[in-house]
């Protein structure tokens, strides 16, 4: 798929609020800072478009950017973030949780795993909750320029161990690094299946 336009369009927490659910939308989601926004800006190929930083915590609404004015990518707040108030923490998880339980625009979630780390129990609940909820979901493995390609298959076929206690079969999986670019022409054309059907 090419990229010819991306623009940012709102933040919310209010699901109310929303752009009208009329076009496909992709969301992403995973723990704070494993580099969800960065992935959003190697995708659209625009650095900056979304707010991205060291320290975790950073994305705390529901942005929308609109992709070729025909779908959304959606950046959420990271889940698992230790340094918010225990209320924050608890709203952030309300209106993330009515956001992917109410959007009907919502196509597939996507899962973002750091590539690095054995399976992290919070991830792996993550996916059971979203098998709960009967939400289509992808798993795309993060950072994968951070180590050897042997260490990610091991990360990788680990945490699909982990998910087989729950699901039958595995999800797809995307590696990917937003640092070199590896992983964008599958995760766009992916996309770009799921926008066809
Ligand atoms: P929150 O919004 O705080 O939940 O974080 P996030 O998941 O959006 O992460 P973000 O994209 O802000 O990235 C967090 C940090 O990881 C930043 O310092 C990024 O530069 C770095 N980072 C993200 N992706 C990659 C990657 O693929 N490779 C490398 N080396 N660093 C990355
Ligand atoms: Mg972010």
């Amino acid at each position: 798929m090419i990229i010819k336009t991306a623009d940012f369009i709102c933040s919310n927490t209010q699901i109310s609020k929303l752009p009208p659910a009329e076009k496909p939308e992709y969301a992403f989601i995973g723990r704070s800072n494993v580099g969800k926004s960065s992935l959003i800006n190697m995708l659209t190929a625009k650095k900056g478009l979304a707010k991205t930083s060291q320290t975790p915590g950073k994305t705390q609404l529901i942005n929308h950017f609109l992709v070729n004015d025909n779908w959304y990518l959606v950046d959420l707040p990271g889940y698992g973030y230790a340094r918010i108030s225990k209320s924050k923490k608890e709203d952030w998880d309300k209106f993330i949780r009515n956001y992917l339980t109410k959007r009907e625009s919502l196509q597939c979630v996507m899962v973002l795993i750091d590539s690095r780390l054995e399976p992290q129990k919070i991830d792996v609940e993550f996916c059971n909750k979203l098998g709960e909820w009967g939400l289509p979901f992808v798993l795309v493995f993060t950072k994968a320029d951070k180590q050897s390609n042997t260490k990610t298959d091991q990360n990788i076929a680990k945490f699909k161990k982990a998910l087989l206690a729950t699901f039958e079969e595995v999800p797809d999986c995307f590696i990917t690094s937003s640092e070199n670019g590896i992983g964008r022409d599958e995760v766009l054309n992916f996309i770009d299946g799921v926008n066809a059907t």
